[in-house]
């Protein structure tokens, strides 16, 4: 048969993390976009400011938590959904998929749910399976040449060093708290939690039977059928142990070496175990210095973009769809 699509697609899909609420970094990814004719964008969770950057650029003291939910409700209503919606209304071709991550507060994921139902071609995937649109069209056009891909999201991180618990779950029934805290304390007593839904089950509970977790959770497309390897999975934790969790050396606790390593261990696991199509996901922002933006656990090639945004740096990640090992990384600076 005769192949209508060249061997080697352009890459035409980017993935990024991180951005933490930095919108100079949202116009470039945009803008490069607009100019690489990117048909797929994938952001794998810290959407919008920590609470305490918005309390140094705003007028309003921080005070209660209530603030926190309320600085990053002002950016992703007055800055990130217009700026999205400007584009993906210019760009019908070009679709968006995005996660939250720990610090993203859950209270607002009302609002990116709402935005997801009116715009056509951006996606929240929290917790979701769907369709993957570029591979859609392009079997729609070209049958057979393409497989029919998928995309799958879960944004939850095992405990660590943050105090916001909306997206935190332990990795499992041994419960680990983060390195030197009280065993018998409570991480979602101590912490801040603005939506409680995440808190019944353990990463390892979720991820044990990960259709029937999508399924149940009912924000799954109709007719969504979960087949791991046809399935790009944006995690925001990495897995651990890996070139793509490395964290600030930070030595040791009395005789106790610290581990530099912050992922999840439940994660690299199922990874291992199902061996997805590709693996996307963000959390350790230093690991595109210390460590590196890819690897491969047995089959999956598994990406972290890592984060400069502190440096106004957009650190992003291109590559082909449909042949995942075709990557590049790019480092670019929004002056
Ligand atoms: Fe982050």
């Amino acid at each position: 048969m005769r192949s209508w699509l060249p061997s080697k697609i352009m890459m035409q899909a980017v993935a990024v993390t991180d951005l933490h609420g930095n919108i100079r970094l949202y116009e470039l990814l945009l803008r490069v976009a607009d100019l690489w004719k990117l048909t797929s964008i994938f952001i794998t969770g810290d959407l919008a400011p920590s609470a305490l950057q918005g309390q140094l650029k705003g007028s309003v003291p921080l005070t209660n938590e209530n603030q926190g939910v309320a600085i990053q409700k002002a950016f992703f209503t007055e800055q990130f959904i217009p700026l999205f919606s400007s584009f993906l209304l210019e760009h019908r071709h070009a679709d968006i998929y995005v996660i939250m991550g720990n610090d993203d507060r859950r209270a607002n994921e009302p609002l990116l749910e709402a935005f997801d139902q009116e715009m056509p071609n951006f996606h929240l995937v929290n917790d979701r399976l769907i369709e993957l649109r570029d591979s859609r069209q392009k079997q729609a056009f070209f049958p057979g040449e393409v497989l029919l891909l998928w995309v799958a999201g879960y944004p939850y991180v095992p405990p660590g060093g943050c105090l916001l618990m909306d997206w935190v779950k332990y990795e499992n029934r041994i419960k680990l708290r983060p390195e030197g805290m009280d065993p018998t304390t409570d991480i979602y007593e101590v912490g801040i939690t603005t939506d409680v839904r995440g808190h019944g089950s353990t990463i390892a509970d979720d991820l044990d039977d990960f259709e029937n977790y999508l399924l149940k959770n009912g924000r799954t497309d109709r007719g969504s059928v979960y087949n791991p390897s046809q399935t790009i999975h944006l995690f925001h934790a990495s897995p651990y142990n890996t070139p793509l969790d490395w964290t600030t050396p930070r030595g040791r606790y009395d005789y106790l070496p610290l581990s530099d390593h912050v992922g999840s261990v439940e994660i690299r696991r199922f990874i291992e175990r199902v061996q997805p199509y590709l693996v996307l996901s963000g959390h350790c922002h230093e690991s595109v210095v210390t460590g590196d933006y890819k690897v491969d656990l047995g089959e999956t090639r598994c990406v972290n973009p890592g984060s400069q945004t502190h440096l106004d740096v957009l650190s992003l990640v291109q590559f082909d769809l449909y042949h995942p090992q075709d990557m590049k990384q790019f480092f670019i600076h929004a002056h």
